[in-house]
């Protein structure tokens, strides 16, 4: 088991676990304050992240920095971001469920390895594998469940807010909830 998630990182650079690897053109580990009390965790990298080998750079990463700047969480600052699969599914289709289950250790690792509080699942893959399988993002988004010692919400893929602007208005309401959270647990993010 590895002890940082720079250790963790190494491993996963060699990973050719899944087909994904193959065709990475990075890795796309993960990014933020190592000592953050809350986590986000996508689905998996796009265009842009496998270029850059960093999540949600592009576009849709754009609309998650906005949300999360309005509560105050800055990727630089005060929270970690990882995807269910570290590497791209090609032509941005979803993760089979095998790759996200190949890839599923890496995460646990990592959760295991930040200790967050917090862990908000972006869209559905998330949601289902981390949270419930029978998660609906329409009907749950915004609640708080208890798994151990760590709240987890899911809420809407930032991909899905830029496909139908409506559902930006109920996003935010989350993210307005996800801050009352990290008021209750009186968890510092300055
Ligand atoms: N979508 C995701 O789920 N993750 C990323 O890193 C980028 C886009």
């Amino acid at each position: 088991m590895a002890e940082t998630l720079e250790e963790l990182k190494r491993a996963c650079e060699s990973c050719l676990k899944c087909p994904l690897g193959k065709t990475r053109t990075n890795l796309v580990f993960g990014t933020g304050n190592e000592n953050a009390q809350i986590m986000f965790v996508g689905e998996g990298p796009g265009e842009q992240e496998d270029l850059q080998g960093l999540p949600f750079v592009g576009k849709s990463g754009q609309l998650f920095d906005l949300y999360a700047s309005l509560i105050d969480l800055d990727r630089t600052k005060n929270i970690y971001i990882a995807n269910m699969v570290k590497c791209r599914p090609p032509h941005n289709r979803d993760p089979k469920p095998e790759e996200t289950e190949m890839c599923l250790p890496y995460l646990r690792e990592q959760v295991r390895l930040l200790r967050p509080q917090i862990i908000v699942c972006l869209g559905r893959i998330a949601a289902q594998r981390l949270i419930s399988p029978d998660f609906r993002v329409t009907k749950q988004h915004g609640e708080f469940f208890k798994k151990g010692s760590v709240y987890m919400m899911g809420t809407f893929h930032p991909a899905a807010l830029l496909r139908d602007p409506e559902k930006k208005k109920s996003a935010l309401e989350d993210f307005r909830r996800l801050r009352e959270k990290i008021e209750e647990l009186s968890i510092n993010i300055y």
